[in-house]
């Protein structure tokens, strides 16, 4: 049976935290895959995912997202700030707005870099690749401290392999997808990371959890 809002609210409140804490959101075949055949995920969970995905943004301060992502599902502008992560620095042009956040290295193209700043907001940290540590402090000076961040694979792979996701909430669509669709997290090095249940709820067979990063 569906929640209501307020028990979905309830459910996945951010914990009271003094630091920045990063929530992702995923949804995922029976078998791991991060997308459908038509290589888009926004469907797979259904009207009940697409509602906690609504609710999750609502509870956030900012969502992160690889520009990846960004660009095979048509990102637009939100009610939150949209946090872009590119490295190539190819932002879609909806999100070129006022009010969104472009993260990239320091040494990117200055002037490409210059011409963003002119639009949006840009964190620029670390040399060659992101400087997480220092993106989420960013954020943080900038009251942005329930971070949300909604993928891709290769996004996520980075910042579980940094130990940086504090939690995640994954979706189980009841199908089975086979083919060659890359699980929700990937990245050059395997790594170990424990994770306790928060929740487990069964809406007509889809399947919303919630795990927070066992830390002790
Ligand atoms: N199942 C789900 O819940 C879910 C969620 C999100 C996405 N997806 C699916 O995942 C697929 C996209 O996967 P993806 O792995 O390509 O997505 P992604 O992580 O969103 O995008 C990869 C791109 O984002 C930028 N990026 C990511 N991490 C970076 C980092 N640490 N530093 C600098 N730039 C970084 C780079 O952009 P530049 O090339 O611009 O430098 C990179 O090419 C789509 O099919 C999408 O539907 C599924």
């Amino acid at each position: 049976m569906q929640p209501d809002d307020a028990e979905i609210e309830r459910l996945y409140a951010y914990p009271a935290s003094d630091r920045p804490w990063v929530r992702s959101n995923f949804v995922a075949t029976l078998d791991g895959a991060a997308h459908a055949s038509d290589g888009r995920s926004g469907s797979l969970g259904g009207d009940i995912d697409t509602h906690v995905f609504s609710i999750l943004r609502s509870l956030a301060d900012v969502v992160v997202v690889g520009a990846g992502t960004a660009r095979d599902e048509g990102y637009g502008p939100s009610s939150v700030p949209i946090a872009i992560v590119s490295r190539r620095l190819d932002v879609p042009d909806a999100l070129l707005v006022p009010g969104q956040i472009v993260i990239t290295t320091a040494d990117a193209p200055a002037e490409a870099l210059a011409r963003l700043r002119d639009v949006v907001d840009v964190i620029a940290a670390g040399t060659g690749s992101i400087d997480w540590t220092q993106v989420l402090e960013q954020l943080a000076a900038r009251g942005l401290t329930r971070v949300l961040c909604e993928g891709g694979p290769s996004l996520h792979g980075d910042l579980v392999a940094l130990d940086l996701v504090d939690e995640i909430c994954l979706t189980v669509a009841p199908v089975l997808a086979a083919g060659e669709a890359p699980r929700i997290a990937h990245s050059p090095t395997a790594v170990d990371r424990p994770m306790t249940l928060g929740h487990a709820l069964d809406v007509d067979g889809v399947l919303l959890t919630r795990w927070v990063r066992d830390r002790t």
